[in-house]
């Protein structure tokens, strides 16, 4: 018997391309934009090298840049000037979100497809996901009107699709009735479907300068990630209330709940590379111990071969600048 060979289909960088079977486009990828309330200049984000808290002119300039560099998606979180209990900035027709949605539109119509985070935590003074009761529980039910106001508000200011991403039960089936009785038939819902309570949000915290109170987590409402059946049943629940996409987040922790998940589903499956990802390939680079470029690529690889079909990365302007 001749020894068998699988090298010969290695051995040049042709033959390697021929057969890659995962790729990697600018047309998979949608950049997490931040826009703050209140500044007159862009402000860095210290722990998440290269993004900015931005501002209405800049969000504009940086998503026209983005457009001309063939990205076809952003999804657009904001941080308010003021917070309070119910986060009423995240349904203000005025809240910055709103105002930032409708310049953008105008900017690029429908040639992107605008996103928006659908939460409150960047708006709440508690930074919780929803609203607190007096024993500091997020209530379910409450929140949900907020969800359905917040969704509303977006989809008046030309937001394409809404993204929840406070893990409230029911909250998918909620904000789709509420879209419809107004007539939004056409904004779709992303759902974070299967979001697990991660270490991986840190940066994103400083972000949209979210602290949860009294020392507080979220893993009252987000996933458990010793668990796993869960993350199916809630997969399986919003596509139920009509989510029209699933996202699995964090992305590398969890690449079995995308493979499991974009097995079992014929809904396009989304993963969010989340800024903890992004933030410790930074960190490790500057020390000069991996070679950064390398690891997003094949990171982001990794994600689309486990069967993500989109994801959301801070990697976006990079790659599309680098790799087209
Ligand atoms: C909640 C939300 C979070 C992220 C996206 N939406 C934070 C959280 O659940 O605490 C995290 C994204 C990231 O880390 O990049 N509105």
């Amino acid at each position: 018997m001749p020894v068998i060979r699988p090298r010969r289909l290695r051995r040049t960088a042709a033959m390697r391309d021929l057969l890659a079977e995962t790729h990697v486009r600018t047309d998979d990828l949608i950049a997490p934009l931040f826009v703050r309330e209140g500044i007159a200049e862009p402000q860095p984000i210290q722990s998440l090298k290269g993004v900015m808290q931005h501002t209405r002119d800049s969000l504009r300039a940086e998503v026209t840049e983005l457009a001309a560099l063939g990205v076809k998606s952003v999804i657009l979180f904001g941080v308010p000037a003021e917070k309070d209990a119910v986060g009423s900035g995240a349904y203000d027709p005025e809240g910055i979100v709103q105002l930032a949605l409708g310049d953008l539109r105008s900017e690029v119509g429908d040639d992107m497809v605008v996103m928006t985070d659908l939460c409150v935590d960047e708006y709440t003074s508690h930074g919780h996901c929803g609203i607190v009761d007096e024993h500091g529980v997020v209530d379910n039910d409450k929140t949900l009107d907020l969800y359905v106001a917040a969704a509303l508000a977006q989809a008046r200011a030309g937001s394409h699709v809404v993204a929840p991403s406070g893990m409230m039960d029911g909250q998918v089936a909620a904000i789709r009735s509420g879209l419809d009785a107004e007539n939004f038939t056409d904004v779709a819902i992303l759902a974070y479907a299967a979001k697990y309570a991660s270490g991986l949000y840190g940066p994103f915290r400083d972000a949209v300068d979210v602290e949860i109170a009294d020392g507080g987590d979220r893993r009252g409402y987000q996933q458990d990630y010793r668990n796993t059946r869960e993350a199916q049943r809630e997969v399986d629940l919003d596509i139920a209330e009509g989510a029209d996409m699933v996202m699995i987040k964090p992305a590398l922790s969890y690449l079995d709940i995308i493979a499991d998940t974009a097995a079992r589903v014929d809904v396009p499956v989304a993963a969010y590379h989340v800024s903890g990802e992004y933030a410790m390939i930074h960190a490790a680079a500057d020390n000069g111990w991996i070679d950064g470029d390398a690891v997003a690529l094949e990171q982001l690889t990794a994600i689309k071969r486990a069967g993500a079909n989109i994801i959301l990365t801070y990697f976006t302007r990079w790659f599309a600048e680098n790799h087209r």
